[in-house]
This record gives structure tokens, sequence and C-alpha cells, in this order.
């Protein structure tokens, strides 16, 4: 059954010329198929160079939105309208524009969890694989950082000599995953390396031997000596962590590592969105224009 909807997606993708993006927390059979997976980073790259005429995003809305304000002569599907991120829900335009008055003169750096409408209002972009490049980007010292106060937490250390002002949002997922959790998987698993994403809260990003990006615990897994590791992200990362390192040893840190909204989009979804075409994502162009911008000066930083 599902290798005949495999199928069927296959020949949709090349009949409209599609080209299917997914995050890597999709369920695994999403991310079997698509064509690119990755991080929030590097779907946001492939979304602004592709040429293909439709961009299927199997991801969550802010993504699917920032592929619309890149790509403006593309389609961009999101096979699961209502799959959205309770951290870009956590500010808003007019949230941050009373923030922006009582600073003056501060730049706003927006992780790219947020809106079309945020990023609008805001300076510069960033996702967690570059957020410590794109503060230390900035000539003023002093930044606001929205909407995440963990991943804002964590790239301060990073950047002691700028002054931070938070924005108190934050990831519910990662935000269950509890230090008591990770030191029993800890106490269960000595020989283990902890990784873990900048979404968790402190006390349990201050317990990782590596703090990064979805993609950047790829990189990190497959390069490193260790054969075991505790993994303190969203289960989907379980996937092609395995595929990538067949040989090594991978332990999801807390069972609470489950976005219930990155795991809607199943494969049946991408098969009728691409039936149908549609649910389209599109932004206002006033404010695409400027949520540009942001996402561009972002893009303007050169990777590692
Ligand atoms: P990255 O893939 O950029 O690490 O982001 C994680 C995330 O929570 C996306 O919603
Ligand atoms: Fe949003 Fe967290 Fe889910 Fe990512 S994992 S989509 S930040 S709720």
């Amino acid at each position: 059954m599902s290798d005949a909807i495999k199928q069927q997606i296959k020949e949709l993708l090349k009949e409209r010329n599609a080209v299917l993006l997914a995050h890597n927390y999709m369920r695994d059979e999403v991310q079997e198929i698509a064509d690119i997976t990755g991080d929030s980073l590097a779907l946001s790259i492939e979304a602004s160079k592709t040429d293909a005429d439709v961009i299927v995003f199997c991801g969550v809305h802010f993504m699917a939105e920032s592929a619309a304000i890149l790509s403006p002569g593309k389609k961009v599907l999101l096979p699961r309208l209502d799959a959205g991120c309770p951290m870009a829900d956590m500010v808003t335009a007019e949230g941050l524009e009373t923030l922006r008055a009582k600073h003056p003169g501060v730049p706003v750096v927006t992780y790219v969890n947020s809106t079309a409408e945020v990023k609008a209002h805001s300076d510069i972009c960033c996702t967690s694989a570059n957020a410590i490049k794109v503060v230390q980007s900035l000539r003023e010292n002093e930044v606001i950082f929205v909407p995440d106060r963990n991943l804002g937490r964590w790239v301060a250390q990073f950047v002691p000599e700028k002054k931070f002002i938070f924005w108190e949002g934050f990831c519910p997922t990662h935000e269950r995953m509890t230090a008591a959790a990770v030191l029993q998987k800890k106490a269960d698993h000595p020989e283990a390396l902890f990784i873990c994403h900048p979404e968790s809260a402190p006390e349990v990003s201050c317990l990782a031997d590596h703090v990064c990006s979805t993609s950047g615990m790829y990189d990190y897994c497959r390069t490193s000596p260790a054969t075991k590791f505790i993994v303190g992200t969203e289960a989907g990362i379980l996937y092609k962590l395995r595929l990538d390192s067949p040989d090594k040893e991978f332990i999801l840190a807390s069972p609470a590592l489950f976005c219930p909204n990155m795991k809607l989009t199943s494969l049946e979804d991408v098969l009728v969105s691409l039936q149908t075409m549609s649910p389209v994502i599109s932004v206002p162009e006033d404010i695409r224009l400027k949520a540009k911008l942001a996402l561009d000066r972002m893009l303007a930083i050169p990777r590692d």
C-alpha cells in the first residue's frame, strides 16, 4: 500500500516539476521519499535556489512560509495546514513592536520559528545552525532576541560582549525533556555522549557534550569516534542518524521528545496535496518583501 503511494507521489512530483523538502523531524516514510531533507537553514537555502515550479514542504507552517517568502514565483504546498509551531505563535508583531519601542535602536534577531509578519518586523533572522554568527555579525552591542529564550540564552554564552533582551518563548517539545530524565539516561549509559538541540532548557543543555542544530547532529555523530549517543531533540532525528551511522547506537533522551505538529504529515497527505495542488501557502506582498530582507540578511552570512 505505502509502496503504491510512494510511486504515485514520485510520478506526480515529476509531472508537476515539484521538489519535496522534508524537515529532519518528519515521519520516517516522509523523509524516505523526500528529494531533500535538512534543518531549517538547509531547507531555506534549498527553497531559495530550487528551479522547480512547485515546492512541497513537509514541515510546519513557518517553514513553508519562509519558502513562499524566498521563492515568490513558485507554488508552495504545505500538505497539512494544521501543522503549526507553538513557539512561533508565542510572539506577535504588535508585541515585538512594543518591546522595540522600549529599546530604540536595538536590532531584532528573530529565530526562523516565527510568523512571516514577525519576520517582517525584524532586522535579521537566524536558525539554530547560524544564530551565533548572526549575532556576532551585528555592530550594535545590544540585541533583542525572539522568540526562543533557550536558544537566545545559549547563544549569549558565546557572545559575552553583547547585552541580550530575550523574549520568553520556548519549544514545548524540547522543554518537556527534563534534566532528571537526561541524568537518568547518562547513569544508564555512562559511556554515551549526550547531544542536544539549543531549544532545550539551560539546565539540560549544560549537561551536553555537544549542542547543535538537527543537521549538526548528523555531522557530529558521523565524525565522532564515539559509538553511543543520548539524543536530546525530536524523535524524527533518529531515522537519519541510524541510516548514516548503522554501527552506532542512538538513545532518545526522553520519550517526551515528540512534536505532534511535526508528526502530522503522512504519505497520504503528501499525495492528496500533489493531486489537488493545495493547500497553497502565500504571504501578502508587503509582508513578504520586508520578511525577505530579514531572511536575505541571514542567508548572506557565510556558512562554515
Ligand atoms: P533545526 O532543524 O533548525 O535545528 O530546528 C529545529 C526545530 O525545532 C524546527 O522546528
Ligand atoms: Fe515548534 Fe518545537 Fe515542534 Fe520545532 S519541535 S515545530 S520548535 S514545537
